[in-house]
């Protein structure tokens, strides 16, 4: 099968690489040539990293490489049986993205979206075949992470979520399948966690280190959720905050005053050099 991944960032080229290492051919897409470049730039560094640690061998990597072409436009996406987004979080730039791919996907092409937080029933909803449109929510890094959280919208065909389901075993990865609701499950869960250890700093509770490392050996978490704020970028916690705190109208999830003014200040984590911490 063919897979069109749109967005060529963090996301997008884990996404491609995970396909890519399993045998699909895939066609990585996005607007911009040099985030192209970049991203198979990544993409050949992790599976580097995988031959160094010997979890995959050289001639997967030169075949996971050769697996994936590039693409500053959607005319790849006519051969396509799926196609994953993984665009910036942004509802208007996916709505827009979903119309332009419903125009040129053939039909019975399955169309994916990997947002964290985004309605999935409202993508649909701007094309012509919503039984067609499922979340496929991959876990940062992609390549490591066994979760992908699959969500139905409103309209999805169960055939269409059972294919989702396969695939993601042939990916080497554990799917659950949830309903949309803000925040799905993820991100519903872990959001709160993340503000809470915000407000916790905000209101003088403990230190950045404390905070993190009371989560990190007091419930073996791999990374404390001040550092794991860092690494999802501050924007996309709070943004995804204000999806849970409009979708359900309760105050418990409004974004940390502290986040908000981080954001901001453009303190953005690992992206923009800091966050919690200094990322050199
Ligand atoms: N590609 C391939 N392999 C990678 C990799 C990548 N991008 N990044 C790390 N690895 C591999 C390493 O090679 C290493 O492999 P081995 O175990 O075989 O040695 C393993 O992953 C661990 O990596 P490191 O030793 O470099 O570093 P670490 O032990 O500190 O682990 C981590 C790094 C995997 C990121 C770990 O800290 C972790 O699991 N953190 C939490 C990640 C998390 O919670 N992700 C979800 C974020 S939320 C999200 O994505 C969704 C959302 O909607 C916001």
């Amino acid at each position: 099968m063919i897979v069109s991944v749109i967005g060529a960032g963090t996301m997008g080229n884990g996404i491609a690489h995970v396909f890519a290492q399993h045998g699909f051919t895939v066609n990585l897409i996005d607007v911009s040539a040099a985030q192209l470049e970049k991203a198979i730039a990544t993409i050949g560094k992790n599976l580097d990293r995988q031959v160094s640690k010997a979890a995959i061998t050289e001639e997967i990597k030169n075949n996971t490489l050769a697996n994936i072409t590039t693409h500053t436009g959607f005319e790849g996406i006519g051969n396509s049986g799926l196609v994953v987004e993984a665009a910036t979080e942004n509802t208007e730039l996916k709505l827009n993205i979903f119309k332009q791919i419903d125009a040129v996907a053939p039909a019975g092409c399955i169309l994916a979206t990997n947002t964290s937080s985004i309605s999935i029933t409202k993508i649909a909803s701007v094309t012509g075949r919503p039984e067609s449109v499922i979340g496929m929510h991959f876990m940062n890094p992609v390549p490591v992470m066994k979760l992908v959280e699959i969500i139905n919208g409103y309209a999805t065909d169960k055939k269409v979520t059972e294919t989702i389901v396969a695939l993601s075993k042939q990916l080497n990865k554990v799917p659950c399948v949830v309903n949309d609701y803000p925040g799905f499950i993820a991100n519903r869960i872990l959001m709160p966690m993340i503000n809470e250890a915000i407000y916790s700093l905000y209101e003088g509770v403990a230190g950045l280190e404390e905070i993190d490392t009371v989560m990190k050996l007091g419930m073996a978490h791999p990374m404390g959720p001040l550092q794991l704020a860092d690494f999802i970028g501050l924007d996309v916690c709070h943004a995804i905050l204000k999806v849970l705190h409009d979708g359900f109208g309760n105050p418990k999830y409004a974004p940390c005053p502290l986040l908000t003014n981080m954001v901001t200040a453009k303190k953005l984590g690992v992206k923009s050099g800091e966050g919690f911490y200094v990322h050199t």
